[in-house]
């Protein structure tokens, strides 16, 4: 590292380095006084060192440090001895620098929050500070993280023969997925570009072209609503191949998986299980499961629809799961289950539990319908045991498998069940193509437009579109959806029938999707891909809680960067200059 302003960084030096001459380069994090000695911990991306300034051998230089304070970037020159009493918690904790050259290269301002691992500045104050926030370990152990993933997965597809291509940022407004980005056009008033939801069209010419397999780390931007796991621009490992079946893609990105948790966690995964989008609602009631704990969803129309209560007798489906142990919940504890369910976020209108007790009775707050036989029909069905709690949710089918679902990873938190360092990777297959939406009273592409139907359901897409199946995957790791894939159309006609389906004309068609369609015309072949999310593959894999801690320079959840104050206005001449005003 030695370069012409430090022959070492403030991570390296050790007992080897005893007696040896140094430079060192880095920030202030720390000045302390003891009697005639002051010590200062100087830090950067490597480490801590510290030096030592000795008032009686070198007044001069002593007085020179008074006024220095916090986040100082200094040089300093000196040399390495052992220290009296050793730090064991940091690699440079034997030795210190006696120092006998020092130079400011930077003053700094008193930092607004404390550079330290735990940091007294609020989320708001170290995003406006994000320069300052980077600085901190946790922050900069992440964006190494990051750094660390993105080698590992350009190595492994390197490897396995996949080229990396860029694909333009300025590209054309579609209305399908989410709320484009648009840019407008300078030269042309009135017409503008859209910024990239997912290169997924690019990447399909790319295979018409005969790249055969290519990949990109690349950034994506889509204006939605954020959440915890949601940025406005975030980076996907996008994906496609020619000439597979989804069982090649599937066998394909399982091996990288298997790859990143060993060479980046060092955990064998297991064969990735594969559940059908069909069961994966019907058992979890979730097309993204957290799998680390079993509580499957069992109906029980059958058993509890023939006495006289009207909210079950009413309802499409009634449902229920087995809290293990928990028999013993109080009054309380219960109230407090039927307020989550009732909180807005859930929106249910109640919850029904039954106690299997320890003595064989079971309680439950429907006792005036239902008695004991039933109940323990019931409980025969859930295959619950004494000293079980069930709780048993009814409505519409899709609105109540949401809100059970909600109920049961709930459950999973208060029991402990959703382990933190214990990765359940799950592969959701056989999405629907199409789904129906009543508000605008038309299908949307489940995926997106360009997925292919299964082949035996080609024929039906006119007939009965909500039938039909695609080669759509997910991966889903612990409950979050982190890549997505399909096995694409690749022929002229049915990506035509395709758009008939979503309801476009001819004419819109061939305005939005003409040089896809025109391509699909000049020996397009089969070809499937997918695509990652880069940035919650490095949350989950560090289990955190946002995907904002291993975005360098993030939005806040209004989308805003509180650093830069954007979004913001401009000025009236670029206005017009760009046909805006
Ligand atoms: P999809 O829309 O499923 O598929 O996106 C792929 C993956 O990208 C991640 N992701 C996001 N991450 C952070 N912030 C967001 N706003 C965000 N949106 C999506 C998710 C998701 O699984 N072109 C297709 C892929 C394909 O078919 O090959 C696509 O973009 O982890």
């Amino acid at each position: 590292m030695k370069t012409m302003y430090r022959t070492h960084t403030c991570g390296e030096l050790n007992g080897q380095h005893v007696n040896e001459k140094v430079t060192l380069c880095g920030w202030i994090q720390k000045i302390r006084k003891l009697g005639g000695m002051t010590f200062i911990d100087l830090r950067d991306r490597y480490g801590i060192t510290q030096l030592a300034f000795n008032a009686e051998q070198n007044p001069d230089l002593c007085k020179q440090i008074e006024p220095f304070g916090r986040e100082w970037v200094i040089q300093v020159t000196g040399i390495v001895t052992e220290r009296y009493s050793k730090n064991k918690n940091i690699p440079t904790g034997d030795i210190e620098i006696l120092v006998e050259e020092i130079q400011v290269l930077n003053e700094s301002l008193t930092p607004p929050f404390t550079i330290e691992d735990e940091s007294d500045g609020g989320d708001e104050l170290r995003m406006k500070y994000r320069y300052l926030d980077l600085r901190r370990n946790p922050v900069k152990n992440n964006l190494m993280f990051r750094h660390k993933l993105g080698i590992a997965i350009r190595n492994y597809m390197n490897n396995i023969g996949f080229v990396e291509i860029e694909t333009p940022f300025l590209i054309g407004s579609t209305p399908e997925g989410a709320r484009d980005f648009v840019v407008p056009s300078r030269l042309t008033h009135g017409e503008f570009y859209a910024l990239p939801q997912s290169p997924q069209t690019f990447k399909q010419l790319l295979m018409v072209a005969g790249f055969d397999r290519y990949f990109q780390i690349v950034k994506c931007f889509r204006d939605e609503d954020l959440r915890s796991d949601r940025q406005p621009e975030f980076t996907q490992v996008d994906c496609e191949m020619s000439f597979v079946t989804q069982e090649d893609i599937l066998n394909t990105f399982e091996g990288l998986l298997k790859y990143i948790f060993k060479e980046i966690k060092g955990i064998d995964i297991e064969p990735i299980e594969r559940i059908t989008y069909a069961d994966a609602m019907r058992f979890y009631g979730s097309d993204k499961p957290d799998a680390r704990f079993d509580m499957r969803f069992v109906e029980l129309n059958d058993v509890l629809k023939h006495r006289d209560f009207k909210v079950f007798n009413e309802a499409e489906l009634v449902v229920g799961i087995v809290a293990k142990g928990c028999a013993n919940y109080t009054r309380k504890q219960l109230d407090g289950l039927t307020d989550f369910v009732k909180r807005p976020q859930v929106g249910a209108s109640g919850l029904v539990y039954v106690l299997c007790q320890e003595d064989g009775h079971f309680k439950s707050s429907v006792d005036k319908f239902y008695n004991q036989e039933d109940l323990r029909a019931v409980a025969e069905k859930c295959g619950a045991q004494a000293g079980d709690l069930i709780l048993i949710m009814a409505g519409k089918t899709e609105k109540t498998q949401k809100q059970l679902c909600e109920l049961r990873l709930e459950m999973g938190n208060r029991l402990g069940l959703r382990k933190a360092g214990e990765y359940k990777l799950l592969w959701v297959i056989d999405f629907p193509l199409l789904e129906w939406d009543e508000e605008t009273q038309r299908y949307y592409a489940k995926h997106h437009p360009f997925t292919a139907p299964k082949p035996e359901h080609e024929a039906i897409l006119e007939t009965e579109p909500g039938k039909v199946n695609a080669n759509a995957y997910d991966i889903v790791i612990n409950g979050t959806e982190v890549g997505g894939g399909s096995i694409r159309i690749h022929d002229k006609n049915m990506q035509k029938r395709m758009f008939k389906a979503l309801g476009f004309t001819e004419e819109e068609a061939q305005r939005q999707f003409g040089f896809l369609m025109n391509a699909f015309q000049y020996g397009a072949p089969p070809h499937g891909g997918i695509a990652f999310g880069f940035d919650r593959l490095c949350s989950i894999l560090c289990d955190a809680d946002t995907i904002r801690d291993f975005i360098a320079f993030p939005k806040n959840n209004s989308a805003r960067d509180v650093m830069l104050n954007i979004p913001s206005p401009i000025s009236e001449a670029q206005l017009k200059e760009l046909g805006l005003k």
